[in-house]
């Protein structure tokens, strides 16, 4: 793509179509005194962005990019989450969190090639996302300077409805939700609204990729996964890009009513948040990556990477993904998954996933010694010297807060019940 460079000042937005990013284009022009040029960065946002990107024009931007950043953000982001088993607070796949950077780096591209002097965001001044958008910016470029309508002129929603109206700005078709959510491959998240109060059930009305409750299936469906190294790369034995895997996968798994999360989780600006997910394909396809790790890597390399994988999913929540910290620990997770190749099989069934088997040439797991039945190769003698040495250590360490009286006299009460 070769950008011209565009004459005075421009900043350009990260946009999406919705409410807030539309008002934006307008309040921008009229507070800084610049252009606009609007961003949309698809990562598998199930929603008609040529309108959006048209609509931008309408309202007043000076250039409307599209760009499709489906496989990159699949191959460059999700894939590593997989093998890192990404989970932020042991349940969250981290969804939104995994796209911002990307995103980041594609306005920040264009702000460059265009030689803009501006980058927007239409984030709030509460939430993570500003955090990991501008430290990705920070990262890249730090000569671009950051705009945040939304954080900086205090409006609501009723506030940009009216404003909206007032300057006859174009806003989507349908009528705006009451709540607040975004969507890309990994995952949709939803929040706001009457789910604010922890205490409330999500009402089904806020779910669009798991099928509502009263129409799960009765009967389980399989899906079975090949990895190569750590990575899904094909559904029964069909060959598909991850980008398509993942979206095949959520329709497969979401009919079953597979991957929604319902979390209070702690941003990193120290506020608590009651947010909800559905992620059929990240919760089915980190589920069969753990289950075949757990089929071919050491007891030992197990611990250590669980290790490593928290602060992966702390690293990428915060905002930290361009980071020597970040690139430290992806290095060392990809050296692990070597021998993660193999296939898993996952019944999904009203609302679960269920690894129900695993299987790998690259496997550790030894039948002749784990086995009870004919065939054992293992000599169950050497069990008494290695209970032996171990045990040397806790030898005595408990005697003296043992008392064995009590269980005792019940013993013989019971006796004497049973001879009466
Ligand atoms: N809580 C999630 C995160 O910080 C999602 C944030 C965006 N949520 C939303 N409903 N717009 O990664």
């Amino acid at each position: 793509m070769k950008l011209a460079h565009f004459d005075g000042d421009l900043a350009v937005l990260a946009y999406s179509g919705g409410l807030d990013t539309s008002v934006a284009i307008n309040w921008i022009k009229e507070k800084y005194a610049v252009e606009v040029a609007t961003v949309i960065v698809d990562v598998g946002q199930a929603e008609d962005l040529q309108e959006a990107a048209d609509r931008a024009l309408e309202n007043g931007a000076v250039r409307s990019f599209l760009v499709d950043a489906r496989d990159e953000f699949a191959d460059r982001f999700i894939a590593e989450a997989i093998k890192a088993n990404a989970m932020y607070e042991g349940r969250y796949p981290l969804s939104t969190a995994l796209a911002r950077p990307l995103i980041a780096q594609k306005i920040a591209s264009i702000a460059t090639r265009l030689g803009a002097k501006y980058v927007a965001h239409g984030c709030t001044g509460k939430g993570n996302d500003q955090v990991r958008i501008e430290l990705a910016l920070k990262a890249l470029n730090p000569a671009l300077s950051v705009i945040a309508p939304i954080r900086e002129w205090n409006m609501n929603r009723d506030d940009e409805v009216a404003y909206a109206a007032a300057r006859g700005i174009k806003l989507r078709k349908s009528q705006p939700s009451r709540y607040s959510t975004d969507e890309n491959l990994w995952g949709r998240s939803i929040e706001g609204g009457d789910l604010e109060d922890a205490s409330v059930e999500p009402p089904e009305e806020i779910y669009q990729w798991t099928s509502h409750m009263e129409k799960w299936p009765d009967k389980a469906s399989y899906v079975t996964i090949q990895f190569e190294h750590g990575l899904p790369v094909a559904l029964e034995g069909r060959r598909l890009p991850l980008s398509q895997l993942a979206i095949e996968l959520n329709r497969i798994a979401g009919a079953n009513g597979v991957g929604r999360i319902d979390h209070v989780e702690d941003r990193f600006v120290g506020i608590k948040s009651r947010e909800n997910y559905e992620c059929p394909a990240a919760v089915v396809i980190l589920q069969a990556h753990r289950a075949l790790e757990g089929l071919v890597l050491s007891r030992e390399l197990l611990q250590f990477k669980s290790f490593v994988e928290g602060k992966f999913s702390e690293l990428v929540y915060n905002g930290f993904w361009f980071s020597d910290l970040m690139e430290s620990v992806r290095t060392f997770v990809s050296s692990t998954q070597e021998n993660v190749t193999g296939e898993a099989r996952v019944r999904l069934y009203k609302g679960y996933a269920t690894v129900s088997g695993v299987k790998s040439d690259r496997s550790v797991y030894r039948t002749s010694l784990s086995t009870y039945s004919r065939g054992d190769s293992f000599d169950q003698r050497a069990a008494e010297g290695f209970i032996y040495i171990v045990g040397l250590p806790v030898s005595g360490v408990a005697s003296s807060e043992f008392d064995a009286s009590d269980v005792q006299e019940r013993t013989v009460e019971r006796k004497i019940q049973k001879a009466a």
